[in-house]
């Protein structure tokens, strides 16, 4: 593999999503694996009911940590994206590579990802992506990047690699049978695998603070405390979570073992930010 595609680069966190993210956690692929390992999970599957971009499970999945993954998103937008990568690899490469990059092509793929059919997976999902690649710091309701006259110092390709963003497609659809997509509640996924042997469920939600308008929706504080609800009813599996280190977390989770960290996070800028880490009861954690 060339080191302009999927990046190995930093092989300890292999870059391979097609996604842009803010807050992505990819980086936290060294973390994840050493989980993975001490859990015994090599062997499993790895599910992210809060996927977005995905990053840490494609980068778990491609080095051969987990058999299996699964990418859940409730944004049909970002469901279609991953519905189409796994099931029209071959069209949706193509469209990347012929894709123009313009502010009338911006438009009309703006208009495609907001009237589109939800379940026109190729064209709705490419449209995301298309967005995605070449909007301000990836936030799909956000501007293209240069503005729309195009005088900003970067233009409206500067994220868009056509080479690169082929390759990371072609990597992901040679693993496309071991994943799984599903575009449900996240709460609906933990209930669901949380009964399963060999399995390894990192929640990724909606962050209290940082959420905004970054993503299609951000939780209500209801929302925060009925996952925490369900998350605490099943310590006996095997789970971790991520979020804002807000003093909102202890309170949800009071009896779980938690951890600050960091992370580079970098919406509009790169700056350090404190987040916190729970863990379930069963899990070793590593
Ligand atoms: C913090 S982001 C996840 C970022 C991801 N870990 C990554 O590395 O790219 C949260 C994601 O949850 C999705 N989401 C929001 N509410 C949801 C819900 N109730 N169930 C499932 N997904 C949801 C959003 O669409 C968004 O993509």
């Amino acid at each position: 593999m060339n080191n302009s595609g999927a990046s190995m680069r930093h092989h300890k966190k292999p870059i391979i999503s097609p996604l842009r993210y803010p807050g992505g956690k990819a980086s936290l692929y060294t973390r994840l694996r050493a989980i993975v390992r001490a859990n015994d999970l090599t062997a499993g599957t790895y599910v992210e009911p809060y996927a977005g971009g995905a990053g840490a499970a494609l980068g778990l999945l491609v080095t051969g940590q987990v058999r299996r993954i699964v990418i859940n998103d409730l944004d049909p937008a970002i469901y279609a994206f991953w519905k189409a990568v796994t099931s029209e690899p071959l069209a949706i490469s193509r469209m990347v590579e012929k894709a123009e990059l313009t502010v009338s092509e911006w438009s009309r793929q703006k208009d495609i990802y907001l009237n589109a059919p939800r379940d026109d997976y190729l064209n709705l999902g490419f449209a995301t992506f298309f967005l995605n690649r070449t909007n301000r710091s990836g936030v799909l309701n956000g501007g293209p990047i240069g503005g729309m006259d195009q005088t900003g110092k970067y233009k409206i390709d500067a994220r868009f690699n056509r080479s690169t963003l082929v390759e990371r497609l072609r990597l992901i659809s040679l693993h496309a049978k071991r994943i799984s997509v599903t575009n449900t509640d996240g709460m609906t996924v933990i209930k669901r695998y949380s009964k399963r042997e060999n399995t390894l469920i990192y929640a990724d939600p909606p962050y209290f603070e940082k959420a905004g308008s970054l993503y299609l929706n951000s939780f209500e504080d209801a929302h925060h405390s009925s996952l925490a609800a369900c998350l605490n009813s099943v310590s006996d599996a095997k789970w971790l979570l991520t979020y804002d280190n807000v003093p909102r977390v202890p309170e949800l989770y009071p009896d779980r073992r938690r951890e600050v960290f960091s992370l580079n996070y970098s919406a509009h800028r790169v700056t350090k930010a404190n987040e916190i880490m729970v863990f379930s009861d069963a899990l070793t954690v590593a």
